[in-house]
């Protein structure tokens, strides 16, 4: 099981976010002898990688991401055909999954000999939740020095910013191209190719992708498999949104179509200009969307099942005269009295509005995995359905799976520590711990024994980010390289100077004094 068996030679990267960016080019610098080249910007001499062959596919046409800017968005909700099912809550469920060719098919198609065939619709129009979040305005949660990897640093910032020290979305695309650039990395690239299915062959101990070659706009598809000797699995786990169960949701969005909506299509304030505005959710994107939308609305009601888990959140809406608070929504009304859209709530209080936003979150979702497998585990918390699929195991410090030695699942703030470990595991010059080793942390961050924290699976608290997952990531990276903390001088407790400056911005913008455009100048 979970230790090294087989010398890897080619690796697939599933994903060309920051993730899949890290995992590349912490791979292609590492040499035969463990050596990492990365910190030097040299890669090893030919014929001396550690790898033969690494690719990274990328669905979309560009890289970067969440940070990958889409002017028109996913859909408000999955549409109604997806909504009947009354499944919506099961990433699943409202997942377009492509119809494979068949294995006979698939098995004589190559990269450059592909299988082709015609589809009813562009990749655009499938279902796929692949238009990312990020909207022109978003600025970062965390310090620009936490928004990159150590062996870069951030070029044209400008010091002494309203922001400061968060920097805008498109800083962070920006500095993802700089990357790929400064380091040479495009051919490691496939972009609008997307991994439609993975299998292993457990003879062999080889990985079969079933990739699917669609541009953007494009009704033609190219299929192809191709084998590897290790996948990472960095696809994100901001895509599929998280719509809760609630009580007549469908009839509720027949009757009042466009009135329902996830955080993930928000692009444009004026799309609520004068509404009372309901936000579902005490997140990040409750908050965020809440500074937006306060000065051009006429009310906004934030419900919210459980208090916020954010410090910063909570100073924000303390300090907002302006809120009304609701527990969870009960159900939505429906019966013909009611000509405006309304809501029922927890308390028994009924309010109407025009605009509903479900800030309610993500599933996680790997939907080209074997399910049989569990090569990664995802559940939702409470294991209940009114929660999204948010909770990872199986996974040794979040980046080895325990049940087969080459899945990987990677996290934001751990990005270069996880792809560094990866290089250097994969690389054969550092092991794995057993596997009973590695089962005890995974259990220990899961339910199994009880949580450290009080929720989402990666939150640590970050006094002991360093200590329990940080430093031991560290210890498998490859040789050569300085630990990306010490190197950029910081701590992982430095992320908590963001909240200063979000709270500055929160106030400045429900205040109506500076305009976000502005604010990520
Ligand atoms: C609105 C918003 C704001 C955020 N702000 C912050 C912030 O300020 N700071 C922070 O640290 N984090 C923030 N995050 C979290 C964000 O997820 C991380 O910053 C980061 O982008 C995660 O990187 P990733 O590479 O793991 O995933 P992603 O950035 O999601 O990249 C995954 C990539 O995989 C591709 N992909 C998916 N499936 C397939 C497939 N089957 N085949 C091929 N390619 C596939 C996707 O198209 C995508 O390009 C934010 C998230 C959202 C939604
Ligand atoms: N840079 C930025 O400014 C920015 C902006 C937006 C998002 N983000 C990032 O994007 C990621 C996702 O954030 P998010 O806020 O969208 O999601 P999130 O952090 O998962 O928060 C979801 C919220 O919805 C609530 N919720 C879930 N199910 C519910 C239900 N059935 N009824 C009522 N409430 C329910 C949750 O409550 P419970 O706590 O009870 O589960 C939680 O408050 C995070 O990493 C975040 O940092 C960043």
């Amino acid at each position: 099981m979970a230790s090294i068996t087989k010398s890897i030679r080619s690796i697939a990267v599933i994903g060309a976010g920051p993730a899949g960016i890290a995992c590349v080019n912490e791979l292609v610098h590492v040499a035969k002898n463990g050596l990492s080249t990365l910190e030097l910007n040299e890669k090893p001499s030919l014929g001396n990688s550690a790898f033969d062959k690494i690719v990274c596919f990328e669905q979309n046409d560009n890289i970067g991401g969440v940070w990958n800017f889409f002017e028109k968005p996913d859909p408000n909700l999955p549409p109604l055909n997806y909504l009947q099912n009354n499944q919506f809550n099961n990433p699943d469920k409202i997942y377009e999954f492509p119809k494979l060719p068949k294995n006979s098919i698939l098995s004589n198609s190559t990269y450059n000999s592909p299988y082709i065939s015609y589809s009813n619709k562009t990749f655009e129009d499938e279902i796929r939740w692949n238009k990312n979040a990020a909207y022109k305005d978003l600025f970062t949660n965390i310090p620009e020095k936490f928004m990159k990897f150590s062996y870069t640093p951030y070029e044209n910032i400008s010091k002494g910013r309203f922001l400061e020290p968060l920097i805008s979305s498109n800083d962070v695309k920006n500095y993802l191209d700089k990357i790929i650039n400064n380091y040479n990395l495009f051919k490691y690239f496939r972009t609008s190719s997307s991994v439609e299915f993975i299998e292993k062959d457990e003879i062999n101990n080889i990985w079969k992708l079933t990739i699917r070659q669609k541009s953007r706009f494009s009704k033609i598809e190219q299929w192809y498999t191709e084998n590897f000797d290790a996948i990472i699995l960095a696809n994100g786990h901001c895509n599929v949104p998280f719509i809760p169960k609630i009580d007549n949701l469908l009839e509720f969005v027949k009757k009042f179509p466009n009135v329902l909506r996830h955080s993930k299509s928000f692009r444009n304030v004026n799309d609520f200009k004068n509404g009372n505005i309901l936000l579902c959710g005490s997140g990040t994107s409750s908050a965020d969307l809440t500074q937006y939308l306060s000065p051009i609305s006429k009310s906004i009601t934030i419900s919210q099942r459980s208090e916020t888990v954010y410090p910063w959140i909570k100073e924000c809406f303390t300090k907002s005269r302006n809120l009304t608070f609701k527990p969870r929504i009960k159900k939505f009304l429906i019966d013909e009295k009611y000509i405006e859209p309304t809501v029922e709530f927890d308390d028994g209080s009924i309010k109407s509005f025009d605009h509903i936003i479900l800030s309610t979150g993500y599933h996680y979702h790997f939907p080209f995995l074997p399910k049989s497998k569990n090569y990664i585990k995802i559940y939702n918390e409470n294991y209940n359905s009114s929660s999204p699929i948010n909770k990872i195991g199986n996974l040794y410090l979040y980046t080895f799976s325990t049940i087969d030695n080459s899945t990987i699942g990677l996290m934001f703030h751990a990005m270069e520590y996880s792809a560094a470990a990866i290089a250097g595991v994969f690389s054969g010059i550092k092991k794995l711990p057993s596997i009973n080793e590695q089962i005890k942390w995974d259990n220990k961050r899961t339910k199994i024994d009880k949580p450290e924290v009080p929720h989402r699976f990666q939150g640590f608290f970050t006094d002991k980010l360093e200590e329990q997952l940080l430093n031991p990531l560290f210890e498998l990276a490859p040789l050569n390289r300085t630990v990306p903390l010490i190197k950029d001088n910081i701590k992982a407790t430095d992320v908590d100077q963001s909240n200063p400056a979000l709270i500055k911005a929160y106030m400045a913008l429900i205040s109506g004094k500076v305009n976000s455009k502005d604010l990520i100048k």
